[in-house]
Formats: structure tokens, C-alpha cells, sequence
């Protein structure tokens, strides 16, 4: 084999630290200074926007059709009516499934014959397939979506069967925006490899979900509600977190690859949160263990002190707007889809396939 001289010798960049993989519009994280702009917006403005028309920000110049956030809405509705029906035979295989599993398998079941524009589609389906996910793990029936309601509402309204509060609808819509597209994180990188080779927006999707589903990524926010429930006691906070890093385990919740301060996600969901009437006791408690975290993490590391994440207030917002903690991750890539299919549309539209190089380092043939 004859290996070329320059692949060998160049070094790698472990988890692709810094390489610039694609140019987006669509979003830009900066980690120095915690802030994140969305198409020329700051996160904190997108914290009053419907989540219907993020989509349009998100969308916008994607497709050849421009679509407003009033069309979004009222195609969703229908897109949402379009999956709820497909989904019926598939719900008896579900219940041996852990949710996000139960969810990775419908989402695979959209075909690529669908007529429905696909990004239109596949945002439809998440809360279509969660909420119906969450009832069948209690034994319920699926509830059928309203397709007059905007999206964020109708989401609530499977989940429990009655109109949600106008408080819990801007709750959920905040936290679907806020979580709407981040830069090249890993399950956006993974759609855009796998649009990069033409093979559609429901595998892109379905790809960027499996990568979202790992703990360090989007699995996180079901944990922090584990670690609270763990800690239990105020006196406990301390010797509870001392222990957990003894053994060398992460504070889920905290620490970013990016970020060098502050999360500015956390801090638009920390405000969304005490402005809710539910739970305040566990705010209050969460509250504590975060600044005793953020104590410790700053001991062990001074010069980067690791920062909270996105994902600890994430887990007390849909707390207590009604889902159930298993359910995280899904309502996780229902606010994630918007980016996902913005991504997947950019991409294809450079008609590039994404094939980078590897360093080898194993045997030379003699
Ligand atoms: N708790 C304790 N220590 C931590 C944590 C944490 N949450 N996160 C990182 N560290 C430590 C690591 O052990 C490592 O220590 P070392 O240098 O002594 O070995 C150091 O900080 C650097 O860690 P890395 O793994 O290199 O940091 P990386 O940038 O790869 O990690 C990540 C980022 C995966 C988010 C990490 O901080 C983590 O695992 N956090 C907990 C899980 C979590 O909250 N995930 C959600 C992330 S937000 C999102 O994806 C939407």
C-alpha cells in the first residue's frame, strides 16, 4: 500500500475541535462570549417569538416556495392530521421501546414518496409521535391533532387531552425556539453528512435524532431530574455532588464544548421557568445545587471553570409544563427538528457530498 505522505503526517483534531465543516446562515454559537445569533437575531429576542415563525426565519430562502409563519401554522396542522393517521398500525410494536427509541422508529416509517414537503412533515410528526409515545407508555390512547391550534399548543393538548394554559403554550413555545438550531452540533453535523449524499430529509433526520439520543448530547436533561431526585436534601447537595465527581462522574447539565461561559440558553430558561406557577419548590432546590455545582466545577477546574448547560433548565421547563422525564429527549428534537430540516435544506443545496479524510495509523503492508 502506498500511503500518502501528507494524510499520514497531518494530525487530527479530536471530536473536530474547531474545524469549520460546512458555512451556514443559519445560526452562529459564540462561545467566548455566550451568545447565540439565529439569522441575525440574539437568542433572548426569539424568547418572545411562536415557534411557527422561527420556522420561517429558519426556512427562509430554502425552498423555492417562501412560506410565512401563518401558512406554517396551518400546514402543520394538516401535516400533523397526515402523520397521526400513518402512525395508527405502528403503535402496538412501541411499548417494548424506551421513548426515544419508540420515536426513532416512527420517524424511519415517513416514506420518501411522501407528498407533503418533507421539512413541513417532519416537524409535524415529532409532537405527533411523542405525545402518542408518552399515552401508550400509560396505556392511553393516542389523541387525534387539532389542526386549527399552532403548533406548541396542539403538542400539550395530545399530550393530556384538555386545552393547555396559555402560560404552558408560551412555556413550550419559548423552549422549542430556544432549542431551535445551534450551529454544527453533533446530530445537525450527522444530518447534513447524510443529506450531503442525496439520501433524503427523513434519513437526515432520523440520523441527527440517533446522535441526539447519547448523553452527552441530548439525552441529558431526563438525568438532571435523576441527579435532583438523588441529592434529595439541601444538607445533601454538597457531599452528594463531592462524591459524584470523587468517582469521576459528570454533572449532567453541565459543561459545554463551545461555550466558555454561560449558556445563554440556560439563562432564557431559567426566566421561563420561575415565571411558571408549577414547581417551585424543586426551582428553588435546583436552584441551590446549581450554584453548589458551579462551585465545585470551579474548584476542580480554575482557569475553565465549567459553566451550566442548556439542558439543566431544559429538564425543570418541561417538568413543568406536563412531560414526563423520559420524554425529554423527544420534546429535545421536536424544538431541534426546526434546524435539522434548515440544515438539511441548506445542504443539499450545495450539492456537496461531506467526505473528509482519515490519519492512518495502522500496519503498512511489507
Ligand atoms: N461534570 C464534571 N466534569 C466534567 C463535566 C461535567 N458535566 N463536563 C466535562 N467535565 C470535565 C471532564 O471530565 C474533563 O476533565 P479532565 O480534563 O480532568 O479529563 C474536562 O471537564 C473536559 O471535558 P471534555 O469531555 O473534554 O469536554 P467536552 O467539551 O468534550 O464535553 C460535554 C462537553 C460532553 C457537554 C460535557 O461537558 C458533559 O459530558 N456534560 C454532561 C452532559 C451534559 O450536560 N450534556 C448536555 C450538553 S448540551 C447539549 O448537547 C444540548
Amino acid at each position: 500500500m502506498s500511503a500518502t505522505p501528507a494524510l499520514v503526517g497531518k494530525s487530527p483534531a479530536p471530536g473536530l475541535d474547531d474545524v469549520v465543516a460546512a458555512e451556514t446562515m443559519l445560526s452562529h454559537v459564540d462561545g467566548q462570549a455566550g451568545e447565540l445569533v439565529v439569522r441575525g437575531h440574539h437568542l433572548a429576542e426569539l424568547a418572545d417569538w411562536s415557534f411557527e415563525q422561527v420556522l420561517e426565519l429558519l426556512w427562509s430562502g430554502q425552498t423555492a416556495v417562501k412560506i410565512t409563519a401563518q401558512d406554517i401554522r396551518s400546514q402543520l396542522g394538516k401535516a400533523r392530521l397526515r402523520t397521526f393517521e400513518r402512525m395508527q398500525l405502528l403503535l402496538p410494536g412501541l411499548s417494548a421501546l424506551t421513548s426515544v427509541e419508540a420515536l426513532r422508529l416512527l420517524l424511519s416509517s415517513l416514506p420518501d414518496d411522501e407528498t407533503t414537503p418533507h421539512h413541513i412533515m417532519a416537524v409535524a410528526a415529532v409532537p405527533v409521535f411523542a405525545a402518542a409515545i408518552i399515552r401508550n407508555r400509560q396505556e392511553l390512547a393516542p389523541i387525534a391533532p387539532d389542526a386549527s391550534l399552532a403548533h406548541s399548543a396542539d403538542f400539550l393538548r395530545m399530550l393530556s387531552g384538555t386545552l393547555p394554559s396559555t402560560e404552558k403554550v408560551r412555556a413550550l413555545d419559548t423552549y422549542l425556539t430556544t432549542v431551535a438550531d445551534h450551529g454544527l452540533n453533533a446530530s445537525t453535523f450527522t444530518a447534513r453528512v447524510i443529506a450531503s449524499t442525496g439520501a433524503g430529509l427523513f434519513s437526515s433526520v432520523v440520523g441527527a435524532l440517533c446522535a441526539l439520543k447519547g448523553p452527552l448530547h441530548g439525552g441529558a436533561p431526563g438525568p438532571v431530574l435523576d441527579m435532583l431526585d438523588a441529592i434529595g436534601t439541601e444538607a445533601e447537595i454538597e457531599p452528594w455532588l463531592l462524591n459524584a465527581l470523587g468517582r469521576g462522574e459528570r454533572l449532567m447539565g453541565f459543561g459545554h464544548r463551545i461555550y466558555r461561559v454561560r449558556d445563554p440558553r440556560a439563562d432564557v430558561l431559567k426566566h421561563t421557568v420561575s415565571s411558571l406557577k408549577e414547581g417551585s419548590d424543586r426551582i428553588a432546590f435546583a436552584g441551590k445545587v446549581e450554584e453548589a455545582a458551579l462551585a465545585l466545577l470551579k474548584e476542580k477546574k480554575p482557569l475553565r471553570p465549567l459553566q451550566t448547560n442548556v439542558e439543566f433548565y431544559t429538564a425543570l421547563v418541561l417538568e413543568a409544563v406536563g412531560f414526563p422525564r423520559g420524554s425529554f429527549t423527544n420534546v429535545f428534537a421536536a424544538g431541534r427538528m426546526a434546524g435539522w430540516t434548515a440544515h438539511v435544506l441548506e445542504q443539499e443545496r450545495t450539492g456537496r457530498l461531506i467526505r473528509p479524510q482519515s490519519r492512518y495509523i495502522g500496519p503498512h503492508p511489507r
